[in-house]
């Protein structure tokens, strides 16, 4: 035997096994459960319908833009509990070529709100006034937004694009199990604001003589007639024609406040998104009056340094990352945001890493930090539900992300009956008063108080993401103030947790907002021991079986080009792919 080969065998032999055994450490890829899968375009809305027309008018050489009008209008027919020709939204979009851009069609204060309007004679806040009825509606953005996008992004006719939506309303829709069960929560209060003779209280009143049950098809003729008016004569049909003179009589006749002037006055406003980054990616968000680009941005950047990976998800480590970094960016949210054209904001500020890392400075993985011990961060120089989302790629790779909402169910209950549609009650995301919380228990100070004209702070977080200077996902949910960190999580999901864009948006959810001091996590998702831990660190754990954390729809672009759709589990929501 020649000895001298004997030491290099042994090394090679080391190697080998210490390599093998390397091999059988590593982290095998998870398997992942994809949603539904298309080489060319996707569109993931709230109903089956609106998906399909966004999806018709791709296939038939429209582009993003062309649809996101179709879905949006389609959505207005289907889903009337957050559609929003009666409200605003936000919608932040990407350009094959990489263009990027967002547009604030957000409801507005009308010019004779007073930032007293909602307080009694003592001081006291009448929450039902902001929430419910014709004061609590905000001038509608909704349309200027969709001829403002039109103009300069659209490609196809407006009539064109209304046309099958025009059709959907005549022909009408037919009512889910979910829908059912929702209508029937709201058919007491719908009588009583509009009478007993409007489409949607006679027929979802739950009575002997019940009319519509869940699987009966809506049909909407007067709607239909609506759409068909503003087809013709464009924006102005809305906001100076025969509707807006409708509009403006129906409003007078419940006590309302809303004008002509108010009216001729809206505008939709193109903003420059709030870009930030997170890791490899490149996040693109909406800026104020939505709170969704800066909370986003922040929150990323607070987490940033942690590695979530290895804590894994749903966590006790993530979950004590990820709720302090909410905490501190929601005191913040609190007091600074609101209406960028009424307040400077120190947005730079406010996503640098700089502030992340000071506001993170007390932050202790042995102690929940208290919200009442967390104010608002000191920066220098500075003196002072219901919604719906869709997402969209086209067959060109534009990108659209976009939410809208009417506030809460069916916004304020006051279904305008001449006209075919709800009204918002948006103006309860003002700050109706220092110190007391909104329908979403989010509190909010000067930045955020009633003014004439002024929009009100959103927590709507339309948001696209690139990685390595591609578009990578489209993302967004309703949900109020938890739809900031539901999008937070479902883009965690898929960078840190390997996840495919179905399994991210099915996944378990948690939120906090720094106040109330709860986290909330859905039911029976979470287990016992991990809450139990958290609780014994000082967190308050709230859990109730009604809660539901948003529904998010989204797209994601895998690194073959394929399109992912994530259409929420918790919804009705539909992903349609070609
Ligand atoms: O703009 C906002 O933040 C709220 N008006 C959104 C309401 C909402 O998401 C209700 N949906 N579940």
């Amino acid at each position: 035997m020649n000895f001298k080969l004997l030491k290099p065998l042994g090394f090679i032999l080391t190697f080998i096994l210490v390599l093998n055994s390397c091999k059988t450490e590593q982290k095998q890829p998870r398997s992942i459960q994809r949603g539904k899968l298309a080489d060319s375009i996707m569109v993931v809305s709230a109903r089956e319908e609106a998906s399909r027309i966004g999806a018709e008018i791709l296939k038939q050489g429209g582009n993003a833009f062309d649809a996101l009008i179709g879905v949006d209008m389609a959505l207005n027919v289907a889903y009337p509990f957050a559609g929003s020709l009666g409200g605003g939204g936000f919608m932040v979009y990407r350009k094959a070529n990489g263009e990027i851009g967002s547009i604030d069609y957000r409801e507005k204060a009308p010019i004779a709100a007073t930032h007293d309007m909602y307080l009694d004679e003592n001081g006291d806040a009448i929450a039902s006034l902001s929430r419910e009825g014709a004061l609590a509606v905000g001038v509608p953005g909704t349309i200027a937004g969709m001829f403002a996008i039109h103009e300069k992004l659209g490609s196809m006719p407006m009539a064109e694009i209304l046309e099958p939506v025009i059709a959907l309303a005549e022909k009408g829709y037919v009512v889910t199990e979910n829908q059912w069960n929702r209508y029937r929560n709201y058919a007491a209060v719908f009588d009583s604001i509009n009478g007993m003779e409007t489409l949607y209280s006679v027929g979802f009143r739950e009575s002997d003589s019940l009319k519509v049950k869940a699987g009966d098809t809506i049909k909407n003729p007067v709607l239909a007639a609506t759409l068909r008016r503003i087809a013709q004569n464009g924006k102005s049909e809305f906001y100076e024609g025969e509707t807006a003179q409708k509009l403006v009589n129906f409003m007078q006749k419940h006590g309302g406040i809303i004008t002509l002037e108010d009216l001729k006055n809206y505008e939709a406003v193109w903003r420059r998104p709030i870009v930030s980054s997170y890791k490899n990616l490149k996040i693109i968000g909406m800026p104020p009056p939505s709170s969704g680009g800066v909370c986003l941005a922040q929150i990323f950047k607070m987490i940033e340094p942690y590695k979530l990976s290895t804590y894994g998800h749903n966590s006790l480590k993530s979950i004590q990352v990820i709720t302090e970094a909410e905490r501190r960016a929601y005191a913040d949210r609190s007091f600074f945001l609101g209406d960028p054209d009424f307040n400077d904001i120190p947005i730079e500020t406010l996503i640098s890493t700089e502030y992340a890392t000071e506001r993170m400075e007390n932050f202790s993985f042995k102690q929940a930090t208290p919200s009442s011990e967390v104010e608002h961060g000191v920066i220098p120089g500075y003196e002072s539900m219901e919604t719906t989302h869709f997402s969209i790629v086209d067959q060109y790779g534009n990108a659209v992300a976009l939410t809208t909402t009417l506030n809460g169910a069916y916004g304020s209950k006051l279904y305008a009956d001449e006209l075919g549609f709800f009204l918002n009650n948006e103006m309860d995301d003002f700050s109706v008063k220092p110190g007391v919380p909104n329908m979403f228990g989010l509190i909010g100070a000067a930045a955020n108080k009633i003014e004439p004209q002024k929009r009100m702070l959103s927590s709507m977080t339309p948001t696209i993401v690139e990685k390595d200077g591609k578009l990578w996902m489209t993302v967004g949910t309703p949900g109020g103030s938890t739809i900031i960190t539901s999008v937070l999580q479902t883009i965690l999901n898929v960078a840190d947790f390997e996840m495919g864009m179905q399994e991210a948006v099915d996944a378990p959810r948690f939120h906090h907002q720094w106040l109330p001091d709860v986290v909330t996590f859905e039911p029976n998702t979470f287990g016992k021991s991990l809450l139990d831990s958290l609780a014994a660190k000082g967190y308050q754990i709230r859990q109730e079986n009604s809660v539901i954390l948003g529904k998010v729809d989204g797209v994601l672009v895998l690194p073959d080009g394929t399109l992912e759709g994530g259409a929420d589990r918790r919804g009705d929501d539909t992903a349609v792919g070609y």
